[in-house]
């Protein structure tokens, strides 16, 4: 009898050892104590017995019945071993590989320049004033004596957005920082004329708003999104000489030369009278002797005065603007304008 059940025992082993796979496992155990395995249908078996035999019988079962469930047991755990070796195989770490650095980052170029523009603005007591890049018809243009058709209007090609303003003209993505003169009058308009009600003198205006511009232009020297800094001083008598001053301090406080030559040459804005634009020259260096331009100028037009709520009678003074990234250019030899905006972080890597 023991026989009989040891031939099941050991039939059943060997059908587990066979099993490859869990789910094979399964079906083999199946074969055994399932519902209607063998060893279940030999307890269905007992019942028909008499009690001494369905005793010694039925002991002899669980004794064989115990031993199968062992070797399921024992096979199962054998299959999720090697199963577990087998993704941990392949999910295998190379821990020679070195691991992901998160390098320090580092401001760009051009943001390294507007820093540098503000401290040396702030230094000789000049503010620094932010505003919107979708500017109105009348900011952009109108305001700094620059009007509808007005020929000087095509010096800057002008994208435009799907909006009109209050004028019924669109508006614009602002194609320089100048609009930043009026705008900044308007938000100090209160503390001018509390001035004027006090009978104090006219508090200045000194500001610069460096910021983000857009021309339809694009090739080496131009982005059509790019840089400028404003700048503005208007006092009771703010002159062309006092723009030289600050100009020339500026220049070679930037470019930590001494020995550098500014130039101002006759030009013309809609919002200056007289206009000229500026241009250095190093007396050493790669670029000696060069004139380079680096900015627009000149003494605030009257008109514009008038569009800021002022008196021109008493706030005479002058405006620049000028290209921040330009000057990042010409600060570390750089040759291609469109390298700045490309995002290549080899190229940016270098000024960390
Ligand atoms: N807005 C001028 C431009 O983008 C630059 C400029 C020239 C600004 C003369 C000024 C100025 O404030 O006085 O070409």
């Amino acid at each position: 009898m023991t026989q009989e059940f040891d031939a099941i025992v050991a039939s059943a082993q060997a059908a587990f050892t066979e099993a490859r796979t869990p789910a094979d496992l399964e079906n083999a155990k199946a074969q055994y104590v399932g519902k209607s395995g063998r060893i279940t249908e030999l307890m269905k078996g007992l019942a028909a017995l008499p009690v001494d035999e369905k005793k010694s019988r039925g002991a002899a079962i669980n004794v064989a019945k115990q031993a199968i469930e062992a070797a399921l047991n024992e096979r199962r755990q054998a299959l999720a071993d090697a199963e577990l070796q087998t993704q941990l195989k392949a999910e295998a770490l190379d821990v020679s590989l070195p691991g992901r650095v998160r390098e320090p980052g580092g401001l760009h170029p051009v943001s390294l320049t507007l820093e540098r523009i503000e401290q040396i603005f702030a230094s000789m007591g000049f503010d620094v004033a932010d505003g919107p890049e979708v500017e109105s018809d009348w900011h952009s243009f109108t305001s700094l004596n620059n009007p509808p058709n007005h020929p000087a209007r095509s010096m800057q090609d002008t994208f435009y957005v799907d909006i009109d303003g209050d004028d019924g003209i669109p508006y614009n993505l602002r194609p320089h920082t100048s609009p930043m003169q009026v705008r900044f009058a308007h938000q100090h308009i209160k503390k001018y004329a509390e001035a004027v009600q006090r009978g104090e003198p006219m508090p200045e205006i000194r500001v610069i708003a460096p910021g983000r511009t857009y021309r339809v232009d694009s090739d080496a020297t131009h982005s059509p999104m790019f840089h400028q800094c404003e700048g503005l001083w208007l006092g009771e008598n703010v002159s062309f000489k006092d723009l030289k001053v600050v100009f020339t301090d500026f220049c070679r406080t930037f470019f930590e030369s001494d020995d550098l030559a500014l130039r101002f040459r006759p030009s013309f804005f809609p919002f200056t009278e007289p206009s000229a634009e500026i241009d250095i020259q190093f007396q050493s260096g790669p670029l000696a002797g060069k004139w380079l331009e680096v900015a627009g100028s000149g003494q605030v037009h009257p008109n514009v005065v008038r569009n800021m709520g002022l008196d021109p009678e008493k706030h005479i003074g002058f405006a620049f603007g000028m290209g921040p990234d330009r000057l990042t250019m010409l600060r570390y030899g750089v040759n291609d304008l469109r390298l700045f905006f490309e995002g290549d972080i080899r190229f940016l890597k270098q000024f960390r």
